[in-house]
């Protein structure tokens, strides 16, 4: 690079450092030491009621408020006060709009939503109008793309940090990994895939299997996500949950910190498992069996970044099979996969053969791990969900940035709907938008960066 091409750059990435992103402002000042972080829940439903206990955990939060519509769900959650010996908090119900009271209460310093998909967006909307600074959210951000532009809009001009709670980010073997990227092990990684891999037949049909009081079926007003969760999988054909795949490897190609997603290309298997289920289990004549499911049983996206890495997504929750969030990393120098729990690394490996990750796992776990794994004792998900609630919490003592941020969410929920539009147009090539208007060239990752959140 020629020296006025060069300085030309660096005047470039100073000045647009100054624009109007999200970045630690200290506009509002952090929670002193002396005082809780205090939070309001939306949605304590299965994934609210586990934040919930965590955060009954913490000696530095304070549980304000909750809100739920479903008065068995309000139930269970009292039920986890209970045990952990704290009183009821607020409790805000009635009706699907009941969370805007709670929303007025002028002492929250950040809420947390887990509600089902569609409600997301609006609610982080309704936050942000209020004036809450930091919001939670379960995955995933939005529905549509316009949902997720109108959030980041809506967080940029109020100078608030939404974050999406993805857990699977603090995997360990994933962050193991992630300190294995960093450390160039790999060398330059050329592809990366994930997906989510889960048998969800039980819990679309709700089949019983989940605590407590179940029994209901597709159709009903079950206790379970089949209240909300299979209606996608009849009216819906993409990568509906694209994030818990695409969090963890996004993370280590830096998307949105130097490199982003280009564009997308997404195709969708014949559906069948969610009929041969209904058939087997209700019969030719039960209204289940009757119901055509738009989702294929597995859709496959490849995504294309700025920087040349390629990305292979899958999504399959139709089908018997074991769980799986298939990730693999590959670079000039080796790969993991997930899958079979294997590392190969060129000159260190033996020539040809797989090593066992575990070793590799264990010399490379990260710092975040080291210093609380004591404390994701018997967290939900290995003890991963115990750090997305931590760095959601940290980020609020000390009022800073989020470790996942508004751009993080929108352009890994993005997959959905442009996947969705790739495959209704015979499998077109979408391009994705930039969320961050062109910042995704100077951002740096500050992801997972120390131990400290
Ligand atoms: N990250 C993970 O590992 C993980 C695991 C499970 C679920 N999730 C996500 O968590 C979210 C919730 O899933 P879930 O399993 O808890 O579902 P759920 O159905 O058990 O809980 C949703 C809760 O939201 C409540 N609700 C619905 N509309 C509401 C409204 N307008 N106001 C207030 N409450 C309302 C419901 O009554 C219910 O209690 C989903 O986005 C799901 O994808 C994430």
């Amino acid at each position: 690079m020629t020296a006025s091409r060069r300085e030309f750059v660096k005047n470039m990435t100073l000045a647009t450092a100054g624009l109007a992103m999200l970045r630690p402002d200290q506009l509002f000042a952090a929670v002193p030491a002396d005082r809780k972080v205090r939070l309001g829940f939306i949605g304590t439903g299965f994934r609210g009621t586990g934040h919930v206990a965590l955060a009954l955990r913490r000696p530095d939060t304070e549980i304000v408020a909750i809100c739920d519509v479903d008065e068995r769900m309000l139930q269970r959650t009292a039920n986890v006060f209970k045990q952990a010996g704290k009183p009821m908090p607020k409790v805000f119900t009635g009706d699907n709009y009941a969370y805007r009271k709670l929303l007025e209460l002028k002492d929250l310093d950040g809420v947390i939503i887990a509600t089902p998909w569609e409600w997301h967006a609006p609610m982080i909307l309704d936050a942000l109008a209020a004036g809450i600074k930091y919001i939670g959210t379960e995955v995933i951000l939005g529905i549509t793309l316009q949902d997720h532009w109108q959030v980041v809009k809506a967080a940029e001009q109020a100078k608030a940090h939404v974050m999406m709670l993805e857990n699977v980010c603090y995997r360990r073997d994933v962050m193991a990994v992630l300190n294995m990227v960093r450390q160039n092990v790999f060398g330059e990684i050329i592809h990366v895939q994930g997906g989510y891999q889960h048998d969800l037949r039980g819990i679309k049909f709700n089949d019983g299997k989940n605590p407590p009081g179940v029994g209901a079926e597709f159709g009903e007003k079950g206790f379970s996500e089949a209240h909300w969760r299979t209606e996608h999988s009849v009216h819906r054909n993409g990568d509906l949950y694209p994030t818990h795949g695409i969090g963890p490897v996004a993370m280590m190609i830096d998307i949105n910190r130097g490199n982003r997603f280009v564009s997308l290309c997404s195709f969708a298997s014949k559906s069948r498992g969610l009929h041969e289920y209904a058939l087997a289990k209700g019969g030719p004549a039960h209204s289940s069996t009757k119901v055509n499911f738009a989702l294929g049983d597995v859709v496959t996206t490849n995504i294309k970044c700025a920087n040349g890495v390629t990305i292979l997504l899958q999504h399959d929750t139709n089908l018997p099979r074991p769980y799986s969030l298939g990730f693999r990393v590959q670079g000039t120098k080796g790969l993991w996969m997930d899958v079979s729990s294997t590392i190969y690394v060129e000159g260190v490996s033996k020539d040809d053969e797989w090593d066992q990750a575990q070793t590799w796992y264990d010399k490379y776990d990260h710092p975040l791990w080291k210093r609380w794994s004591k404390d994701t004792q018997g967290a939900g998900h290995g003890g991963m969900d115990f750090f997305v609630l931590h760095g959601f919490i940290e980020a609020i003592k000390r009022n800073t940035a989020t470790p996942m941020d508004v751009y993080d969410a929108a352009a890994w929920s993005a997959i959905t709907p442009l996947s969705e539009s790739s495959i209704e147009m015979g499998n077109e090539r979408v391009d994705f938008p930039d969320f961050t208007s062109g910042q995704w060239m100077y951002r740096k990752s500050d992801f997972a960066r120390g131990d400290e959140f």
